[in-house]
């Protein structure tokens, strides 16, 4: 937890209940946050962000690259910031109770972002990845 990184909100983008904590934690959730990490079947950086992410948020890129470039994709995907904006992008669009609580919030976007936008319901803790973004999600928000 020494080398979390740190970083901050790149856009004026607002999403409700998306704050800096909930960012980080869903990078902890997916791979601890590991800022080293590349793509894993189809599943790129610390956000474990896949194509088809991607383009539902919009295909967002480096500044200056070309979402029709190949690699594009990947290279916004591994970079802490550009993810982020991804990230938050996507919940800007997806965002919603998904767990029947009646408010949308950081543990809503946890299963966003592990099931996916279009089908986010499914508890998390029917198969070992699932509980395993779970115990990390909670580890990170007891250390915040
Ligand atoms: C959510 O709202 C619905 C409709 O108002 C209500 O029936 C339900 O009990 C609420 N659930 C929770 C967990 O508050
Ligand atoms: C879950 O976490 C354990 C312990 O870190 C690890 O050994 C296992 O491979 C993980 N399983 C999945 C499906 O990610």
């Amino acid at each position: 937890i020494h080398s979390f990184p740190f970083f901050t909100l790149t856009d004026q983008l607002y999403v409700h209940n998306l704050d800096k904590q909930c960012l980080r934690c869903l990078c902890y959730a997916a791979t601890s946050c590991d800022i080293t990490l590349g793509c894993t079947a189809g599943y790129c950086g610390p956000y474990k962000i896949s194509r088809l992410y991607w383009i539902d948020a919009g295909r967002l890129v480096l500044p200056e690259d070309d979402p029709e470039r190949a690699g594009a994709f990947e290279d916004c995907a591994l970079n802490l910031g550009c993810a982020q904006r991804m990230v938050t992008t996507y919940l800007s669009k997806f965002g919603k109770d998904c767990n029947d609580d009646n408010v949308t919030d950081c543990n809503d976007y946890l299963k966003i972002n592990f099931n996916g936008g279009y089908q986010c319901t499914p508890k998390l803790d029917r198969n070992e990845a699932g509980r395993n973004w779970t115990k990390r999600f909670d580890v990170c928000h007891q250390l915040l």
